[in-house]
């Protein structure tokens, strides 16, 4: 690939708990290498922001090997981003295009409700890990 780096600009959803009202905050990223995977991307967007004493962008994630599914992301508006059957964390950077501009968004899910057999509730996952299994 001729060009090795991609200049960014990311919009990113930021809200400070379930309560507080969100925004997209955008921000630039000067040189990411095309084979850092998306959630490599993530972390020197971390890094420049706590480098600027600023907050950084808290999102999940586990494994990192296209396994566990906790890279939970919406990228420019479809679930995992533009490459089909691939989760965020094997997304990588060579997808995207120089200059682009991409927007970073919670995953999007609807409550589910099942009254047999699997465990889905209304709880996001977190409260549903505090409750106690009988
Ligand atoms: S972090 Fe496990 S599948 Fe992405």
């Amino acid at each position: 690939m001729e060009n090795q780096s991609l200049r960014l600009k990311l919009r990113v959803w930021r809200q400070a708990s379930s309560q507080a009202k969100g925004a997209f905050e955008t921000y630039e990223l000067a040189a990411v290498p095309v084979h850092a995977s998306f959630l490599e991307m993530m972390d020197l967007l971390n890094e420049q922001l706590i480098g600027e004493g600023k907050e950084p962008v808290a999102f999940d994630h586990d494994c990192r090997e296209g396994i566990c599914g906790m890279c939970s992301l919406y990228i420019n508006g479809r679930a995992h981003g533009p490459q089909r059957g691939t989760t965020t964390c094997q997304l990588h950077m060579r997808h995207f295009q120089d200059g682009e501009t991409i927007t970073v968004e919670p995953f999007r899910q609807r409550p589910s409700r099942c009254s047999k057999t699997l465990p889905l509730t209304d709880l996001p996952l977190t409260e549903y890990n505090k409750q106690e299994v009988m």
